[in-house]
């Protein structure tokens, strides 16, 4: 991360120079709150105003799943369900397989002789992503993924990456492969500012930092109204309070961390005062949060029960956001491939 480069721009802020956006989910599951309030709803904010390319990364995800790839295609309908549901608007955004866009991967070999092994291996991302999983070894496609990722921006001439803080040793690892390139071949690629959500990450229902499928603390999108109220029943709250009247602390509170993303201005105002001062019980404060909740996916759960009425209707999103992806990614190669010399127009 290196902000004072000024390779950062934040939500909110001076956008309107750039153009096109794009940015990517790796296909592992069905998406949770933690996405909707870290980037969903920044995206569907965007898609008005920029040309949106939305890629599902499902090689990406084969860079630590290869073991068990048996799920990526129910994983790939289930996130551009969850996309379409949310309000992505597929005549807006361009959404995308990465696999099936096979430029990107050429992209990536050509990327890889610009790139040097060590500073891989120093990527925070990957290095925690690495400890959290338990990688003893790296394979040579987990450590190089940001390449990968690098071909997903650039291949599109994306100049802005709406993305968690996580991933901006990657957009930094971007600019410097698009730059090198540039200078060594005199090429037109597009050097990509992230642009990174105000909203912090969202926490689990179990107070870790972090809502996440693997932790098993999270809240899906898809879940039925039943499991969101039983999921919220048991969210941890501040532990030292035990009767309603008891003075609590929001601040230590997931429920109210969940208002605080999700409910309105004056909720969370009336919230944090009533806990503050044992005014509200937590299993109101809970039933408060979940009509919040309720309201937030009652329109998203009418568009889902659209789309899984027409299944097919998904896939021609993907099938068409796909073949549009394709063309814009094939002319980008030809200008790399002429630019690094491998273009020879044999009869
Ligand atoms: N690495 C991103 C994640 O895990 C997913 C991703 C793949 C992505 N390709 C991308 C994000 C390109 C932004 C741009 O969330």
């Amino acid at each position: 991360m290196d902000l004072k480069t000024g390779n950062t721009a934040i939500a909110g802020g001076p956008e309107f120079k750039y153009k096109r956006i794009l940015t990517g989910d790796r296909p592992t599951g069905p998406l949770h709150l933690g996405h909707y309030a870290g980037s969903l709803r920044n995206r569907v904010r965007l898609q008005d105003k920029y040309e949106t390319f939305i890629l599902i990364a499902d090689i990406q995800a084969l860079t630590t799943n290869f073991e068990h790839p048996e799920n990526l295609k129910e994983n790939i309908f289930l996130v551009a369900l969850d996309y379409l549901s949310c309000g992505i608007n597929p005549d807006l955004s361009t959404i995308l397989i990465q696999s099936m866009v096979p430029e990107i991967s050429e992209l990536t070999t050509l990327f890889s002789m610009l790139v040097s092994v060590n500073p891989l291996k120093h990527n925070p991302t990957i290095k925690t992503e690495a400890k959290e999983r338990g990688y003893k070894e790296l394979t040579y496609g987990f450590l190089g993924y940001p390449i990968s990722q690098t071909a997903d921006i650039a291949i599109f001439k994306a100049d802005l990456v709406p993305v968690g803080m996580d991933q901006l040793p990657h957009i930094e690892l971007a600019r410097k492969i698009v730059r090198k390139f540039n200078e060594l071949y005199n090429g037109k690629l597009i050097e990509p500012f992230a642009l990174i959500d105000k909203f912090p990450r969202l926490a689990g229902l179990d107070g870790n930092l972090k809502m996440s499928k693997s932790y098993g603390n999270a809240i899906n999108l898809s879940d039925s109204f039943d499991l969101i109220k039983s999921k919220i029943r048991s969210a941890l709250t501040d532990k030292n309070r035990i009767h309603p009247t008891d003075k609590g602390n929001p601040k230590i509170c997931t429920v109210y961390s969940y208002h605080k993303a999700f409910s309105d201005e004056t909720l969370i105002k009336k919230t944090e005062y009533n806990c503050k001062n044992g005014k509200i019980g937590c299993v109101k404060c809970k039933e408060n949060l979940f009509e919040v909740i309720k309201k937030l996916l009652e329109p998203m759960n009418e568009r889902r029960a659209f789309y899984l009425n027409y299944k097919d209707a998904v896939w021609d999103v993907l099938s068409t956001g796909t073949k549009k992806a394709g063309i814009i990614a094939s002319e980008t190669l030809k200008e790399v491939k002429e630019a690094m010399k491998i273009s020879y127009n044999l009869p």
